[in-house]
């Protein structure tokens, strides 16, 4: 591999941001320089760079000014800020890893896609799972699903409350199976209520693909657990893979001589590799390598624009089961 020294930065170094500037920091072992940490709140990026290297600024433009050979940057701040942030990096010329979802609308996620095509950037979206070695796993067992059930429950955390759990949870699923099932989508059925936040807090969603394919999904972050699980059919087989364990397991059934047919398990091996270090590895090889990144921007597009979707279903299914009229007053907490 290449690795001659590449200054990194991190923008927006909150509870995720600051996950990137550590493990930047680990891959100075691949030629990776922490040059800078991003926060409008001075603080929080003095703090991080205290930790991981790096000097602190209060904005893009006074990092580019201070070091304008930075290179590839992670772009960790808000979704809604996604876009105005990556803009001005693009357009100085800088690579970059941008979090999920991608955007807060198509809109402005095709607005990206030309911002990088336009300056020739290699821009990614940190769909994270994409990198858990639990699914890069799965890809060599995949044949023909044809059923998917996925639940992703997370206990309450006032964290990403500028989204609803579509765009905060569900989203890393239905990137996912989108890939796995690669089909378009024929039809959905969305359910989702706010609990807690004055946005959806818990959906429940069905989507029929063009090829028959069936996915249900779960989102909550009001559980009282916490759960990442994806499990599929396909012809003869049945895979169940934990996104948090990290392990995959499948059960196979196969003739026999006699007549019955047997299940045979198998758990195939799986990489200790941290998603997030595989993601960005990834990300600064195709900087390197000016080569597509492993998930496209067109790749968050696709997930963002089913989420948004999902979000129409569910208002429309809001206003046909009045749930204003049924709306019991409850205390939100501010996002
Ligand atoms: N890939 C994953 O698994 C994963 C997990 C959690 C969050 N995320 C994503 O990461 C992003 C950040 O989420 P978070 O939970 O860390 O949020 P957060 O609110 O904890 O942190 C955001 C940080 O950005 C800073 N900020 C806001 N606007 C800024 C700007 N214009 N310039 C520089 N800094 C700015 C804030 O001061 C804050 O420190 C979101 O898009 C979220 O969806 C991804």
């Amino acid at each position: 591999m290449n690795n001659e020294k590449l200054q990194v930065a991190v923008v927006g170094v909150g509870s995720f941001g600051r996950n990137h500037a550590r493990v930047y920091k680990e891959l100075a072992s691949e030629g990776a320089v922490l040059a800078a940490i991003v926060d409008t709140d001075i603080s929080r990026a003095r703090a991080v760079a205290a930790e991981f290297g790096g000097q602190a600024f209060g904005s893009v433009s006074d990092m580019l000014a201070c070091f304008p050979a930075v290179k590839a940057v992670s772009v960790a701040v808000p979704t809604v800020t996604h876009l105005p942030t990556a803009r001005e990096l693009m357009e100085r010329g800088v690579d970059v890893l941008i979090e999920k979802p991608l955007a807060v609308s198509v809109a402005e996620a095709d607005t990206l896609i030309s911002l990088a095509r336009q300056h020739g950037r290699v821009a990614q979206v940190g769909h994270l799972e994409r990198f858990n070695p639990a699914v890069r796993a799965t890809w060599a067992l995949l044949t023909r699903p044809m059923f998917f059930e996925v639940h992703r429950l997370s206990v309450f955390s006032p964290r990403s409350l500028d989204v609803d759990v579509v765009l905060d949870l569900m989203v890393h699923d239905l990137d996912i199976v989108l890939k796995m099932a690669n089909s378009p989508v024929r039809e959905l059925r969305a359910v989702g209520l706010p609990v807690l936040t004055g946005k959806v807090d818990i959906a429940s969603v069905r989507v029929e693909f063009e090829s028959g394919c069936v996915a249900n999904f779960t989102a909550s972050r009001i559980s009282t657990e916490r759960v990442r699980k994806l499990r599929f059919f396909q012809p003869a087989q049945y895979v169940s893979l934990d996104y948090s364990r990290r392990d995959v397991f499948s059960l196979s059934v196969r003739p026999t001589e006699g007549g019955m047919p047997e299940i045979a398990p198998y758990k195939p091996e799986v990489s200790t590799e941290e998603p997030l270090r595989a993601e960005l590895s990834s990300f600064l090889k195709a900087v390197r390598q000016r080569k597509t990144p492993e998930v496209t921007l067109e790749d968050g597009r696709a997930a963002l624009a089913l989420a948004i979707e999902i979000q129409q279903q569910m208002a429309e299914h809001h206003a046909r089961a009045r749930l204003d009229e049924v709306a019991v007053a409850m205390p939100c907490v501010k996002g």
